[in-house]
């Protein structure tokens, strides 16, 4: 589905739904952002107490001449987050689609963010909310997205016009980006296995311009990449290594390019170590790392940024069988370094520790990696926040600002030295795994061993914000691509 957006100043015609954000406060629709010349309609509903202008509350009006006015509630604005207006902005599209409206207006309030700020957020809502859904049902339960027309009105200001279209392209790409990951990664894993990815990696890379290569088992071998071989090596679906490169504008640096790392556990059945049945469906969301990557280099090919790229798709599939490798063996990894294995569910982490001494020879300005590596995250942190691990101050920043800025929170964990002791081992060079207790922690302290100390890192453990359990504003339950639109606007802003 593609969106038309324009933005004009307040005097157009009324479109079949006009879209009204309403604070809750006592001058709330004195306001000059277009909510006044509502008024006499709006009112009463808020004498009444029908409408209170709670954040995301919707109310939709039948008006005269066969239009809508949508009402939409911000809540106290001294409360409203970035992720507080995406998420009203989404309940909008949801309401006009709802209304199976075609076409819209969108009156922008004005807001503390600032006018651009505020037009991205809004726009970025109304795409994630607008997305087709049922694909694998035979017959569509839910109304599939009708809209075709969102215009922008704004008090006035032409610079500001000017300025707006090229913020629109932009929002609409990372959201775009966002979608295409929760696609990747709601797909069955019967489907979606290493395999497939690889393909769809090819021909992402075909149309987008950037090179992909992949390796297969015989390359792992020769490349000595023993951690992804052992785990890949229980199920029948081989598993990939893929390599994206994006050369960014021409005449960069060798040395500026920033590696990305997804975790690509097309299903995650926790191997010999196997996982309850319970949830265990859930599992095909473990390559969410990999799926965000992939549409990080995608969109950032459509913006043409003008930065060098890579991104390493480690993907594998663990699963239990008579070839599976088996708590006790000891795995020589692409480092030379040897590890013991002591639970094969901890596979995430051996996938990595590949890829990220991969990573060393693009001579990376800095290594990110996104990963569902830990249900301790999960339960440190939930579902609407990542954490964060990095040494590196001003890597954790950008990083953090970014994800202010695109409504997702990270937040930084330490590095427990003390927890070093959780991974020695007296056979092999170290254990892939300590206790429970701090797993997230042991988990990033066997990554580092895989890091040169002087490269800026981040490690991004998604297990909780990569799902959604139940739907709300903006994301249906299930894959969240949670992780794209801070890292674009990373590499872009910050
Ligand atoms: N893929 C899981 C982590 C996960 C859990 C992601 C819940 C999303 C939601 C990972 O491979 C795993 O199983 N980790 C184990 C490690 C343990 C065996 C050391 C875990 O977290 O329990
Ligand atoms: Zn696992
Ligand atoms: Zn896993």
């Amino acid at each position: 589905m593609i969106f038309k957006y324009k933005c004009e100043p307040f005097n157009g015609p009324v479109k079949p739904a006009t879209v009204v954000f309403l604070p809750i406060g006592p001058d709330s629709i004195d306001r000059t952002d277009g909510l006044a010349s509502f008024r006499l309609l709006i009112q009463p509903h808020l004498t009444s107490g029908a409408f209170k202008g709670q954040h995301l509350e919707a109310l939709p009006l039948f008006g005269s001449q066969d239009t809508w006015l949508v009402i939409i509630g911000l809540g106290p604005l001294e409360k409203l987050t970035e992720a507080g207006l995406l998420a009203a902005a989404a309940q909008a599209g949801q309401t006009l689609n709802k209304l199976r409206v075609k076409e819209a207006v969108v009156s922008l309030p004005s807001l503390a963010f600032g006018s651009i700020k505020t037009l991205e957020l809004i726009c970025t809502g109304f795409k994630l909310s607008l997305e087709p859904r049922g694909e694998y049902k035979s017959v569509k339960s839910e109304p599939q997205p009708i809209i075709k027309n969102i215009t922008f009105q704004t008090p006035s200001a032409s610079d500001f016009i000017d300025r707006s279209k090229s913020v629109l392209t932009r929002a609409e790409t990372l959201a775009t980006a966002q979608l295409e990951a929760r696609y990747l990664t709601d797909g069955p894993a019967q489907e979606f296995t290493p395999e497939a990815l690889a393909a769809q990696a090819v021909e992402a890379g075909s149309t987008k311009m950037f090179k992909v290569t992949v390796w297969d088992e015989s390359k792992l071998e020769i490349e000595k990449a023993g951690a992804i071989l052992a785990v890949g090596r229980g199920s029948v679906n081989r598993p990939r290594m893929v390599i994206l490169e994006y050369q960014g504008a021409a005449g960069l640096a060798k040395d500026s390019s920033t590696v990305l790392i997804g975790k690509g556990v097309t299903f995650d059945s926790g191997g010999l170590c196997l996982k309850p049945a319970e949830n265990m469906n859930l599992m095909k969301t473990d390559m969410a790392g990999a799926a965000a990557v992939l549409a990080i280099l995608k969109a950032a090919a459509t913006l043409k940024l003008p930065q060098r790229l890579v991104g390493l798709l480690p993907l594998a599939e663990n699963m239990p069988s008579g070839s599976a490798y088996r708590p006790g063996d000891i795995v020589t990894t692409m480092s030379g370094q040897t590890v013991e294995i002591v639970n094969t569910d901890a596979e995430g982490r051996l996938i990595l520790a590949d890829a990220l001494t991969l990573a060393h020879k693009y001579n990376p300005a800095r290594i990110i990696d996104l990963a569902t590596l830990t249900g301790a995250c999960q339960v440190a942190l939930g579902e609407r926040c990542a954490g964060l691990f990095c040494d590196h101050p001003q890597l954790l920043k950008s990083l953090q600002t970014a994800g202010k800025d695109a409504g997702e929170h990270f937040w930084p964990m330490p590095f427990v030295e003390e927890y070093e002791d959780n991974l020695k081992s007296d056979l092999a060079d170290f254990k892939q795994a300590g206790s429970r207790a701090g797993g997230a922690i042991n988990a990033a302290l066997f990554l580092r061993r895989f890091v040169t100390k002087n490269i800026p890192w981040a490690h991004l453990d998604i297990a909780g914000t990569a799902r959604n359990t139940k739907a709300r504003p903006g994301c249906p339950e299930g894959a969240t691509g949670f992780g794209v639109r801070t890292i674009l606007k990373m590499l872009t802003e910050f």
